[in-house]
This record gives structure tokens, C-alpha cells and sequence, in this order.
């Protein structure tokens, strides 16, 4: 289903260009970028208010009628982001693709390339976040800051590499993970099985798991186990002609692999840390030749070293704050790179910015807690999904703002809590 928009000197109509362009009839005089969003989550459907308010078309993949993006969604096809034929086709009409995933697979992102259309990020960049062994070889290579690994093809090499850096170690799955699946801390040889077995019977990571199919073996990568204090997320976004802006370093809080809330700025961290932290992003951005965001996954170490974790491509949970807290949100910067428009201000508004996600838990219906969380706190912003709530499932989140931590977090938290039924 193509949109309906037309004119202006922009205007492809498909008689003019062999039927390549998008099919278009009279409704104003100007054409507008045409974002291809692949992927109908909760990201997708957070870049529709930027782009509204920028004028841009957005065309949605999405998997399924009634997933979050394509709720919201006036334009939109469904089907199989791993299927060929089906991205080659939506493609078609489309200034850019973009992502609200990382899991279309790389090769279809390459075909996609080489018709000449507009992929960003590109494949060359995007595998970083695709895959965790090429992105710690590469990151590597660039003397960029990680934990020790080493690929490991079965058990005993996984034990031999506990054996030489210490117990206990991570394993994790190259590809297809997320949310902490695909994340195992390993205590001692005998768990050593584990990740393999998980990957043998298909619960773990590529090939058979949701969110796989990014194409490419998957590996098993074993990492020391780093004591961390707490874990950074820097936010970065880079445009294709190579302009670039930062967010303020947040802290994050990971439950049981789920992000569950963000602190911004990164309470305690010296300026001279920040901006290092947030140089060494822009620096991976450069390299890596990413266009949109780029959230750099951090570990701040117990012995003061700040570590790279992992990286994404798109739109993050850990930059959700800046959508109320900072003068222009990550989806809007992420939007404006991909149209290759001059990027916003990243600062934020205020001292502090919390957000907490809101978890599937015991309330059914979230809007039923709406009335409570919106009159106790004016100043509290919601973003719900539009997702049935199922067990700690993601389904919305809360921020709140202002001079003091304290009362900013305690705001933040109860609201979340609320929402999620822990509360009465
Ligand atoms: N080398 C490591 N040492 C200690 N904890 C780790 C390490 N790698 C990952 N973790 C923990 O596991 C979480 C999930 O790992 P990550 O690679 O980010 O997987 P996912 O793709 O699921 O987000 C991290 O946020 C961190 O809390
Ligand atoms: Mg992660």
C-alpha cells in the first residue's frame, strides 16, 4: 500500500522512472521524504510524532496487523523483514530505511545497498550491532576499551578459558540475543555446557529463536566477567554528512537483562570521565560509519574502568528519557540524520531526567492506573505502547524531571510502579 502525496520537484511518478518510484496522486504540492521503517515495535512507532512533526512519509514493515508501530501507522505492509522479496519490494519508493530492530539480516541489507537505496545505517555498520564477535574484534582493533573474550567452539574451550582468565565468565550467543536472552554467567566448568546446549536445542539466539535470522554463523563469545558498579549508556547520533552530537552519559539499570531505569545524567561521573566516554562514542560512530543513533552499552568497572559492553543502532531504551527530558529526543535526531536534515540540541532540560520502564505485571489494562499517575504528578510524562501486558513484558515507560534526584526518582519509580500493579 503506497501513500498518497505528490508534486513539487521532488516528485518521482512511476511513469517517469520506469515504475521504480513511489506511486503517487495529487494531494499537495510537495513530496516528502520517505523513511521506511522496518519493524513494528515500540521504537517504530516513537519515531512517529518526530516525524510528523518534521513533515517526513513514514512507511511501515510491520509483522503482524495490530503490533505497537502499527497502530499508529497510516501506511504500512506486512510481512517477513527476513524475506527478500517482501523487503526489495517495500523498499521501493522509500528516500531511506531505517530500523526498529537489528535483525534483518545482513545479506538483505546488502542487496538493498547495491539497488542503490538508502540504508541506514548501513550493513557495513549495522553488522557491529548484529553480531558481538565482530563488534569485539573491531572494536578492538580500534583499542577501544572491553572485557577479555575469546570465541569458543565447545564446552572445553569455554572451561580452559575460565581456567586462564578466572571464574566465573560470561558466554554469549554472537548473534540473535537480546534482553538478556542469549546471556549466561558461568560459574565453573561444570555449567560450561550450558550456552551450547541452549544453542543446540534453538532457546538461544539465531536460526530458530524471534529476532533472529540476522544471517551469519552463530558463535559462541566468551568475555571475563567484569565486576561492574553499574552500568553507562552513551548516546550518539551521526549523520551522513558526518555531523555529530552526544547525549548526556545516563546511568542504567538492568534487571535480570531487561532495562528497568535510566539516571541522566550519570550521577558522580566527573566531567572529564563524561567526555571522555562520550568521545570514545562519537569516535566508534566515526569509525564504524553509523548513521542515526548509536547507544554505546557501558560497564564502569570497580576498578574505574569504563568498558564497552555492546552497541545498537537505532533508537534505544537507555536514550527514552530524552524524549520529554532533552531539548531534541533520540527519535527526532535519529530521523533527522536519516533525512540528513542538521541535528538538535541533545542537552538536557533539566538537572535530572529519570525514566522507568513499565514492565507487563499485574495490572491488565495500564490505563485504568492513568488517572491516579497523571493527577498525582502534573508534571510525570507517559508513553504507553499500546502492548497487551504480559509478564515483564515492556509496555510503557514514565519520566519525570527536575532539580533534585531524589524526588525525581521517587516520582519516576512510583508512577512505574503503579502502572505495573505493585501499588494500590
Ligand atoms: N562481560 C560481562 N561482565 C559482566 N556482566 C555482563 C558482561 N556482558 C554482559 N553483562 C551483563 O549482561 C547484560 C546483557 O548483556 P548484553 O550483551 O548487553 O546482551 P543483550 O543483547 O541481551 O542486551 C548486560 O547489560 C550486563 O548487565
Ligand atoms: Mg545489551
Amino acid at each position: 500500500m503506497a501513500g498518497t502525496y505528490v508534486g513539487g520537484p521532488r516528485d518521482v511518478r512511476p511513469e517517469q522512472d520506469g515504475g521504480r518510484g513511489v506511486a503517487l496522486s495529487s494531494v499537495s504540492d510537495a513530496r516528502p521524504f520517505v523513511v521506511g521503517i522496518i519493524g513494528g515495535g515500540q521504537l517504530a512507532r516513537m519515531m512517529y510524532g518526530p516525524a510528523i512533526r518534521l513533515g517526513l512519509h513514514v512507511k511501515l514493515l510491520a509483522e503482524a496487523p495490530g503490533v505497537s508501530a502499527a497502530q499508529v501507522a497510516h501506511d504500512v505492509e506486512y510481512g517477513d523483514y527476513t524475506d527478500p522479496a517482501t523487503v526489495l519490494a517495500f523498499a521501493e519508493g522509500c528516500d531511506a530505511i531505517t530500523f526498529d530492530h537489528e535483525h534483518v539480516p545482513t545479506t538483505l541489507l546488502q542487496q538493498l545497498e547495491e539497488r542503490g537505496i538508502a540504508v541506514r545505517p548501513g550493513s557495513a555498520a549495522l553488522v557491529h550491532a548484529q553480531d558481538k564477535v565482530v563488534m569485539r574484534e573491531r572494536l578492538s582493533a580500534l583499542g577501544m576499551p572491553c572485557p577479555a573474550f575469546q570465541v569458543v567452539a565447545s564446552a572445553e574451550e569455554l572451561a580452559a578459558f575460565g581456567e586462564r582468565i578466572g571464574w566465573p565468565v560470561i558466554a554469549k550467543t554472537s548473534r540473535g540475543g537480546y534482553d538478556g536472552k542469549g546471556v549466561w554467567k558461568i560459574d565453573g566448568p561444570q555449567q560450561a555446557g550450558e550456552p551450547f546446549e541452549a544453542l543446540a536445542s534453538g532457546e538461544a539466539g539465531g536460526g530458530t529463536t524471534a529476532g533472529s535470522g540476522t544471517s551469519g554463523e552463530v558463535q559462541i563469545l566468551a568475555e571475563e566477567f567484569v565486576d561492574f558498579t553499574r552500568e553507562l549508556s552513551a548516546l550518539v547520533v551521526r549523520s551522513p554528512s558526518g555531523q555529530g552530537v552526544t547525549y548526556p552519559v545516563s546511568e542504567t539499570y538492568q534487571d535480570r537483562g531487561i532495562c528497568a531505569e535510566t539516571l541522566t545524567p550519570a550521577p558522580g561521573l566527573t566531567d572529564e570521565r563524561a567526555v571522555a566516554t562520550q568521545q570514545m562514542a562519537l569516535r566508534i560512530a566515526e569509525e564504524l560509519g553509523v548513521v542515526g543513533v548509536l547507544a554505546v552499552e557501558l560497564m564502569e568497572a570497580r576498578d574505574g574502568r569504563i568498558l564497552v559492553n555492546e552497541l545498537a543502532m537505532r533508537p534505544h531504551n537507555t536514550g527514552h528519557w530524552s524524549i520529554d527530558g532533552a531539548h531534541t529526543s533520540q527519535f527526532e535526531n535519529h530521523l533527522r540524520a536519516i533525512a540528513d536534515l542538521p541535528l538538535g540540541d541533545p542537552a538536557s532540560r533539566a538537572s535530572w531526567t529519570v525514566m522507568v520502564n513499565v514492565l507487563g505485571g499485574s495490572r491488565e489494562d495500564l490505563a485504568d492506573g492513568l488517572l491516579h499517575v497523571l493527577s498525582r504528578d502534573p508534571q510525570l510524562k507517559v508513553e504507553l505502547y499500546g502492548k497487551a501486558v504480559k509478564a515483564r513484558r515492556k509496555v510503557g515507560h514514565v519520566t519525570a524531571y527536575g532539580p533534585d534526584l531524589e524526588d525525581v526518582r521517587a516520582r519516576a519509580q512510583h508512577a512505574a510502579q503503579y502502572l505495573m500493579g505493585d501499588l494500590d
